[in-house]
């Protein structure tokens, strides 16, 4: 999410005449996009701000912060700090280019947190995108769920959907600048429920996303992967739709977070471990393998240790190919932040690291079950060890690496597994496609 609102922020900036740098020794502005999942956010901005200060030969530069933690503190950030000029909300990136005008003209701080307006023409140019060949496509921003720990419906506020048509008229454009894989993205992507129909009414599905899912599937665009998606909200024609439609990628990223029940219903999460697990069979009874990942957080407020050891379990049987585990950190404002946050840092710590070892050993039988086998990668660019390896992701969103060159990339290839490594697999070319 925060890599399409820097794409998206480029590209406005862009069209508004600025000439994008990627030095921040020679640039007239930085900008700091930035999330508050995480703790401390706030002081790693600054830490950041004097980091790029220290090396500014003289110059000074504007600086502005944009994203969750310049719409939850943007008032106190500019406030705190004499070197932030400006303070863009997550709702203002379409305003972007104005509020860089006025700093610039000498009108002094600015800060914009207001919401965003449908009127505002919102697009990402290719030459900004992360990759030539993979794109982001967010389908809904925002959530309304409400988990007790979260910040994000506060940083991002209400869920809000694009129209189909918008989305599908974006894919088609996408495939026709030659992108091979698109990733409809959003914090609940399942949660997907436009306020008008248009685009999906004469199309088949149980619920809004996966009727989303069908017509995507009919741009014909080689590859679609999605993410996150929302256990309570996981449809079993979901896996209907990827069982039907060969580009519908064989991946579901699905957060559990706990794996006890209690813990749960403190979390406000809207589901029980017996209809989490119901979404796990559906998702392994699907025809193609479907690659499962997770998040879960360790630590939570009066979490014990048989609950705990619950979540270790529920682990053990959703066999992850790769999970995503985090400390319970408090995020003030969040109702959760009332309650007491009693797991010590160092019992959160060896929670952490149990669950670690516990994914560690379930990931290598996982990736180990695709030596001998062949996968379908998309060719990224080269390796980051060595030049020469290529390196692509398998439809399932593992990281492949296979001895290429670079004619390679962008293409569709086949590789037959001959190593599974900690976090990725290696092989060798079989044929492109
Ligand atoms: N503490 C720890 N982890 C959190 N996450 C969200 N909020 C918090 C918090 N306060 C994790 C959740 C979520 C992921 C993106 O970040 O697991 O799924
Ligand atoms: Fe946060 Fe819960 Fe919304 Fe995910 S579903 S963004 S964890 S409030």
């Amino acid at each position: 999410m925060n890599v399409a609102d820097s794409e998206r922020a480029a590209t406005n900036l862009h069209n508004a005449g600025y000439a994008i740098s990627d030095s921040t020794q020679s640039a007239d502005v930085i900008i700091f996009n930035t999330c508050s999942v995480r703790a401390r956010a706030a002081e790693k901005v600054f830490a950041r701000i004097r980091d790029v200060r220290r090396f500014r030969n003289g110059r000074k530069p504007i600086i502005g912060v944009m994203g969750c933690v310049a719409q939850l503190e943007g008032e106190n950030l500019l406030e705190d700090s004499t070197s932030i000029d400006f303070a863009i909300g997550t709702g203002a990136l379409e305003r972007i280019p104005s509020i860089v005008k006025e700093v610039l003209e000498g009108q002094g701080k600015a800060l914009d947190l207001g919401e965003r307006v449908e009127s505002e023409a919102s697009g990402v140019s290719a030459s900004f995108r992360h990759s030539p060949y993979v794109a982001f496509v967010p389908i809904i921003e925002g959530c309304n769920k409400f988990c007790t720990y979260c910040i994000v419906p506060y940083s991002r506020g209400r869920e809000k959907s694009r129209v189909a048509a918008e989305i599908v008229e974006e894919v088609s454009r996408l495939r026709g600048e030659g992108f091979r894989e698109i990733h409809l993205i959003g914090q609940n992507v399942n949660s997907y429920r436009p306020r008008t129909d248009s685009g999906l009414e004469s199309i088949e599905g149980a619920t809004q996303f996966s009727k989303l899912l069908r017509v995507v599937a009919a741009t014909g665009i080689e590859r679609i992967k999605f993410t996150t998606s929302f256990p309570r909200d996981l449809h079993p024609d979901i896996v209907s739709a990827i069982d039907e439609n060969e580009n519908l990628c064989n991946w579901v990223h699905l957060p559990m977070q706990s794996g006890s029940n209690r813990v749960l219903r403190a979390m406000r999460r809207g589901y029980k471990v017996e209809d989490y697990i119901k979404r796990v069979e559906a998702i392994k009874s699907a025809k193609r393998r479907i690659a499962l990942t997770s998040d879960i957080i360790v630590g939570f407020p009066g979490e014990t240790v048989k609950e705990f050891d619950e979540t270790i379990n529920l682990v053990k049987y959703c066999r992850y190919d790769s999970l995503y585990i985090f400390k319970y950190s408090e995020r003030p404002g969040t109702p959760a932040a009332s309650l007491e946050d009693n797991i010590s840092e160092q019992e959160k710590t060896a929670r952490f690291l149990e669950l670690e070892k516990v994914q560690k050993g379930i990931q290598r039988s996982v990736l180990e079950e695709y030596v001998g086998g062949e996968v379908r990668v998309l060719v990224e660019g080269k390796s980051a060890k060595t030049p020469l390896d290529m390196r692509g992701h398998s439809t399932c969103h593992k990281v492949v690496n296979f001895p290429g060159d670079i004619s390679l990339a962008g293409q569709e290839v086949i590789v037959r597994i001959t190593e599974a490594k900690v976090n990725s697999l290696y092989g060798g070319l079989v044929k492109g496609l």
